[in-house]
């Protein structure tokens, strides 16, 4: 049995931005079938402290970047956790990484390389006897642990460490001069280690002092090598091209499952997908209409492509289509939205995170939409194969390798599941909007469509299988 130290900085249900937290989730279960022990270290923010069951205290820490911290074991909700809990870093109000205003913690740099010191502790000493054969980490908020595991085990770490990049757009970076502040080694502050444009990068700090990285699909992995998608880490991943894999995420089949969602009237044929819709319509305030009702789930941000839609959406509205849309983010995109609504009867917009009107949504949609930028993997196409709502994505990352697009080959060999389009462009999503509308409007195809998308296998068995190999070849070599 290998045990496995998974150190990240969000982990659902307790703490939740984004898919990182759904993927650091729902690791632990996927893994302990094959045999895994993965317990998670994530930071005790206030609300996550207000959840914990139980909290046992097994760590101690006179001061932590600024404070005295300790970390704490409980099982809650299913999920065997230890919590790093400073209050001088995490007890705030606000998200994990902004605050009330919207800003970035000016401390997040400390915040996220007390959790990384946190982990690197665990692996030197263990945690009330038990001790990881493995560190995983995930994003840049763990990419300091291999700097900090050196430290501690005077440069030769106990154990392995892999990093996941699941968006390599964040690079933690903070100025040269919290080299001291922040425990780090100065002979260290080199190229070939985290100094990044004389910076400190915590990011590339994980990427260089990983043994192994994956990221979170296939395509993805080969576009972090390029300078279109890698965000000036090209070079670095390029070197380490031979220790990058992409595995794709899964979904946690239980909480998404149209046959079971306590959310909607359940369903296990797409054809009774319709009093879903319907009510998803009743709900938005939008009337029956011809043509698709499109959803989409997102964080408003520039990656999400959110203007391009706003810029085709006319082919869609033209044809009879709907839209129905739900998510936060960028001011000035809320804004646009907002507009958007109030000029077209059959847009919907609700600003806000709202995780039950997510499930109902993805079941009412007739498709769902994920017209983003660049997309590591991607989650809520997957949520929509599975509810056979089909995806219309943009040609990219995990987009690209879990939707099969509708082209007259795919279509006659019984294999597509969705569109993609490809530029990533306003013009192109135009005429994706097209051919989803002619898709929708040959309801045989349509529904051979959707009952292909909920075939796929969308769950977490081929990737944890993966994983599971990964952890192996690095314990056992
Ligand atoms: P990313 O991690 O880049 O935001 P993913 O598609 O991997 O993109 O994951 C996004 C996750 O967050 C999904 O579980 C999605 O349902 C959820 N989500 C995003 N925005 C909202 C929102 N406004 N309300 C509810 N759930 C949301
Ligand atoms: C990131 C990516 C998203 C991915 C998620 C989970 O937030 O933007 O594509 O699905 O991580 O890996």
């Amino acid at each position: 049995m290998t045990r496995v130290l998974s150190v990240a900085s969000e982990c659902a249900p307790l703490v939740k931005t984004g898919g990182l937290a759904d993927v650091v989730g729902a690791l632990p279960a996927a893994m302990a079938q094959l045999g895994s022990e993965m317990r998670t270290l994530i930071p005790g923010y206030r609300s996550v402290m207000k959840q914990a069951k139980k909290p046992r205290e097994v760590i101690t820490f006179d001061a932590l970047f600024g404070g005295p911290a300790r970390v704490v074991m409980t099982k809650t909700a299913g999920l065997d956790l230890l919590l790093l809990d400073a209050p001088h870093l995490f007890d705030r109000a606000g998200t994990p990484y902004l605050d009330e205003s919207g800003a970035d913690w000016a401390d997040n740099a400390a915040r996220f390389a007390a959790l990384s010191y946190a982990a690197a502790h665990i692996a030197q000493n263990g945690a009330d006897g038990w001790c990881p054969d493995i560190v995983h980490g995930h994003d840049w908020q763990a990419g300091l642990v291999p700097e900090y595991m050196h430290r501690l085990a005077d440069g030769h770490p106990k154990i392995p460490f892999v990093f996941t990049v699941h968006n390599i757009a964040f690079h933690g970076n903070c100025a040269a001069d919290q080299l001291e502040v922040l425990l780090l080694d100065e002979w260290r502050f080199t190229a070939e280690h985290f100094e990044f444009w004389g910076q400190i990068s915590a990011l590339k700090a994980g990427l260089t002092g990983a043994q192994r990285i994956t990221t979170v699909s296939q395509t993805y992995a080969e576009e972090l090598m390029t300078p279109e998608f890698g965000m000036g880490m090209d070079g670095v991943l390029r070197a380490r091209r031979n220790d990058l894999t992409g595995i794709v995420n899964g979904i946690d089949l239980d909480v998404w499952n149209p046959a079971t969602d306590p959310e909607i009237s359940p369903y296990k044929t797409p054809r009774a997908k319709g009093v879903n819709k319907a009510a998803l319509q009743a709900e938005f305030g939008l009337a029956q209409s011809d043509g698709p009702l499109c959803v989409l789930v997102s964080r408003l941000t520039e990656q999400k492509g959110i203007d391009l839609l706003i810029d085709a959406l006319p082919a869609l509205l033209g044809r009879g289509g709907q839209l129905a849309l739900l998510g936060s983010g960028a001011a000035q995109l809320e804004v646009a939205l907002h507009e958007l609504a109030a000029q077209n009867d059959n847009v919907a917009v609700r600003i806000g995170y709202d995780e039950a009107l997510a499930h109902r949504m993805i079941a009412g949609g007739d498709a769902i939409l994920v017209p983003s930028r660049f997309e590591p993997c991607g989650l809520t196409q997957l949520y929509g194969l599975r509810y056979g709502t089909i995806p219309l994505v943009a040609l990219t990352g995990g987009l690209a390798d879990t939707v099969i697009n509708a082209s007259p080959a795919a279509l006659a060999m019984n294999a597509a599941t969705g569109v993609q389009f490809s530029p990533i462009t306003a013009e192109a999503l135009s005429n994706a909007f097209t051919r989803l509308c002619d898709l929708y409007q040959a309801p045989k195809t349509w529904g051979i469509l959707q009952r292909n998308a909920m075939k796929q296998p969308v769950g977490w068995e081929t990737s944890a299988k993966a994983y599971g190999q990964l952890y192996s070849e690095l314990t056992q070599g």
